[in-house]
């Protein structure tokens, strides 16, 4: 199965199962990692921010308008953050990178 890898607010590395076709955000909330994804994907609230690991950055689908939008209103960015209920997984991501943002 292919896997998804964490680290906390805490520093804590965390490797998680996947479901292809499932919303990163999804991923992340199911498996009580710390992410709280409010709105349940409607590219609303950002609270699913993640920081995707440098190397994986190229690999996603770029984000839309709306998810640039969103992110900008976020007190702290990264140049690699992005929403992770933009994110479908799919098991070409196997080994993705991601840190949950410390909190504000
Ligand atoms: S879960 Fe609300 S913007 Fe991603």
């Amino acid at each position: 199965m292919a896997q998804l890898h964490v680290i906390d607010q805490a520093g804590n590395a965390h490797t998680l199962d996947t479901v292809e076709g499932w919303r990163v955000m999804e991923l992340l909330r199911e498996q009580k990692v710390g992410l709280e994804g409010q709105c349940g994907g409607a590219c609303l609230c950002a609270t699913c921010h993640v920081i995707v690991a440098p190397e994986w950055a190229d690999r996603l689908p770029p984000p839309r308008e709306e998810e640039l939008e969103k992110l900008d209103e976020l007190p702290v960015l990264e140049p690699t953050s992005r929403l992770s209920c933009q994110i479908l997984w799919s098991d070409g991501l196997d080994g993705l990178t991601l840190t949950l943002p410390e909190p504000v």
